[in-house]
């Protein structure tokens, strides 16, 4: 099997967790080994985690911008725990991206240390450095509302041929208009809104299936989020958080019959607390009732992790985006997208989207 060759757009904490976790995995080795734990798969569809090669990052960082890509993801404000702090030197550089509207004007009231702060350096010219790094695929860790910037390298990928992997809450996988693009082109594309391992989002989906297939009636609930990161920090711009809502909402509705009225659903991040650095606590609350009437009710506080949990993910995700590359299949990867993302543009239970991934990685259905 080839290498798998990666470019990063924002090489923040996700970016971070996915890069130490691949080189941990590399030096571990061998899919027996009980160290290899904490993934789905070791070998997907013959990929292993250490044929996944990163040869190209766009940032707009100083502290990250014309850094190797190894030293630039342990880089302020990225806070992420360390999975493994002696990875290897890598020669790829990080280069300047375009601003667009991926940074927001409120981080200014905020240290330095905890904020974007953006480089003055030009812009590098992203068609050629996708082209000259070869890369196969594109993982965009863009912060939430950027929607300019995202459509910006959504447009690259369609112009050098390069998969995408859109692991941010603005609808390109998801969205009629770019998914017909990346089908006419045929390039694999995989989104939105990555859907972390064992996250809010997948405990909130499994919980509400539960309580319907157990013929609860479902009342209210709520998922409030709190963490500590940029991510965090970026979500305390309310105008930026529209299709945030949307995705995390729809990923919990979509698992009803009957959706709740949205007075009776709420959703979203709700605070950011900087102790807590890139350990994200989830707060989520079930109201309904069971037999005879009688309520139920139940709560629930998830501590995690929330950049290692994405990366679990997207190592999967990278490889599946190869896969259909090797098969010459383009356009929406609607298994790997209902598996891994959390708006994808068709939603399925996690059961059927999971074995759907699987019968997609045996070549049994296409897409
Ligand atoms: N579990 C998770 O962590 C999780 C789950 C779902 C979705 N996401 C999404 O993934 C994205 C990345 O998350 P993160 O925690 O790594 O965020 P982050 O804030 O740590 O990183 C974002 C990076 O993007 C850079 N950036 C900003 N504008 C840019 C531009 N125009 N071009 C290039 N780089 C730019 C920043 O400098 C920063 O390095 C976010 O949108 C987040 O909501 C994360």
């Amino acid at each position: 099997m080839g290498k798998i060759r990666v470019a990063v757009a924002g090489v923040g904490n996700c970016a971070s967790s996915l890069i130490q976790g691949v080189s941990h995995y590399r030096t571990l080795g061998n899919e027996n080994t009980e160290k290899s734990l904490g993934l789905m798969h070791y070998s997907l569809g013959g990929y292993r985690p250490d044929d996944i090669e990163f040869v190209a990052a766009f940032d707009i960082d100083k502290r990250k911008v014309g850094k190797h890509i190894s030293e630039a993801i342990f880089s302020d404000p990225n806070c992420t725990k360390t999975i493994s702090g002696n990875i290897e030197k890598s020669p790829v550089v990080v280069s300047m991206g375009k601003v667009l509207d991926g940074v927001s004007a409120h981080m200014q009231d905020y240290p330095e240390n905890r904020r974007f702060a953006v480089a003055r350096t030009r812009p590098c010219d992203v068609l050629k450095v996708l082209r000259e790094s070869r890369s196969d695929i594109l993982l965009n860790y863009l912060p939430v509302g950027s929607d300019k910037a995202t459509a910006f390298y959504a447009d690259a990928c369609l112009n050098t041929g390069v998969s995408l992997i859109n692991c941010v809450p603005v609808f390109i996988a998801s969205d009629k208009g770019w998914a017909r693009k990346f089908q006419k082109k045929r390039i694999p594309v995989i989104g939105d809104d990555v859907k972390s391992q064992i996250g809010a989002t997948i405990i909130h989906r499994m919980l509400t299936k539960l309580f319907e297939d157990r013929g609860i009636k479902f009342d209210n609930t709520y998922q409030l989020n709190v963490g500590g990161n940029t991510d965090f920090l970026n979500m305390l711009n309310r105008h930026r958080l529209k299709s945030k809502k949307i995705s995390k909402t729809e990923a919990v509705q979509s698992q009803l019959h009957i959706p709740l009225n949205n007075e009776h659903i709420h959703i979203g991040p709700s605070d950011y607390i900087p102790w807590l650095k890139d350990n994200k606590v989830c707060f989520l609350r079930m109201e309904g009732r069971g037999f005879g009437n009688i309520p139920i009710n139940l709560e629930l506080r998830l501590s995690v992790e929330d950049s290692p949990n994405s990366a679990g993910v997207v190592i999967d995700a990278i490889r599946c985006c190869k896969i259909a590359r090797d098969r010459r299949v383009g356009g929406v990867l609607i298994s790997p997208s209902a598996y891994f993302m959390k708006h994808p543009l068709i939603q399925f239970p996690d059961e059927t989207a999971r074995d759907m991934v699987e019968d997609f990685i045996k070549g049994n259905i296409e897409r």
